[in-house]
């Protein structure tokens, strides 16, 4: 069975871009791989965090997996530094990864502008860090969005570099998987609903920019209604100067079922935009209402969210100890007896 891990960062409520991008193809990659789905929640600490809110961001993040449908019957749901493997794999991967390979990180470029002379250590190391969340458990598919394509690249990198540098002839020591993502074409960059070409996520400052997991009926409606939008005529997915047509309709097509851009401009390519977004807004409740009820019927219940963590994380530790050992003897340390 090929193995799958992925992992969402607790920092404050979900969006429609993590659930889209990442969580619905989990639900489905839990039925056929052998999967795992961590909270990194030693990545959320890259960036300045409150330290009074992350371990309820933790626990919710738990919560809102469930609620989307990971079972814990079928995959292992685990907190990040409930295994501390994860923490020293990262040290060792660390020595082999050259500087030069981080510097090119898209992602690290444009968090470090933002924070400016605050910029930590670890920001830097934060795909080391991913890398070794993926090597730990050998795994072969990365579901996740298209923004995380070049840390994947990384991921490889560092596991082919290992490979190269300790290639010891009869050494009992493990041989890293080279992970490949897994994109899909729909949902795998849902757009801000304020500007069609930049994507949706947590930190932009305009709560209207995204749809959060958790928001109410009224709030949805209130999003959409207000969503940048344009003077075309008919909505199309296929009109390169119209993104936030292409991205509501992709929206809509995820939130419906998963449907083809055919079928779905069939159904609405005619509509105005005024007739269009009332209908947006009615599939984004009508697919999220149910995910909300439960939800909130999981944040009721911490004692299971805790059980259920509880048991991912001794599974996880069980799995990452025998691939921090191969790394350790194949990397030449000696091994207590
Ligand atoms: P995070 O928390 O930033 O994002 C979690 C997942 O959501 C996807 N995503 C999106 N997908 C489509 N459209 C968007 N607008 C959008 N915004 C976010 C991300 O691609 C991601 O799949 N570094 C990872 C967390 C991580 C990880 C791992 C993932 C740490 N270790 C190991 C996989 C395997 C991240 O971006 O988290």
């Amino acid at each position: 069975k090929l193995r799958v891990l992925s992992g969402v960062q607790p920092t404050g409520s979900l969006h429609l871009g993590n659930y889209l991008g990442a969580i619905a193809q989990w639900t489905a990659a839990q039925d056929t791989y052998d999967s795992r789905f961590c909270i990194v929640d030693l990545h959320a600490i890259t960036v300045p965090h409150d330290a009074k809110t992350l371990s309820a961001d933790t626990i919710d993040a738990a919560a809102t997996y469930l609620a989307c449908g990971i079972d814990p019957a079928k995959a292992s749901i685990f907190v990040q530094s409930h295994v501390r493997a994860h923490t020293e794999l990262t040290w060792l991967l660390n020595c082999i990864t050259p500087v030069g390979w981080l510097e090119r990180m898209i992602q690290y470029k444009e968090k470090a502008v933002k924070q400016g002379d605050s910029v930590g250590v670890g920001l830097f190391g934060y795909p080391v860090l991913m890398a070794a969340d993926i090597l730990l458990y050998q795994a072969d598919l990365v579901p996740v969005g298209e923004d995380q394509r070049q840390h994947l690249e990384l991921a490889r990198d560092i596991a082919r570099r290992f490979n190269d540098l300790y290639r010891v002839k009869r050494s009992k020591g493990l041989v890293m998987r080279e992970p490949k993502a897994l994109i899909l074409d729909a949902g795998a960059r849902v757009m801000a609903l304020d500007d069609g070409t930049s994507k949706m996520s947590k930190s932009a400052p305009n709560d209207g920019s995204r749809i959060n997991l958790v928001d109410s009926a009224d709030v949805i409606a209130r999003k959409v209604k207000r969503c940048k939008t344009d003077m075309g005529v008919g909505l199309t997915f296929s009109d390169p100067s119209r993104p936030e047509c292409r991205n509501l309709l992709t929206i809509y097509a995820a939130v419906t079922g998963g449907r083809s851009a055919e079928e779905v401009e069939a159904e609405v390519g005619g509509f105005r935009w005024g007739e269009f977004k009332p209908r947006l807004a009615e599939a984004l409740i009508a697919h999220l209402s149910p995910i909300q009820a439960r939800h909130a019927e999981l944040s009721a219940e911490p004692g299971y969210l805790y059980d259920i963590l509880r048991r991912g994380a001794e599974e996880a530790n069980e799995a990452a100890e025998v691939t921090l050992e191969g790394v350790k003897r194949r990397m030449g340390f000696v091994l207590p007896k």
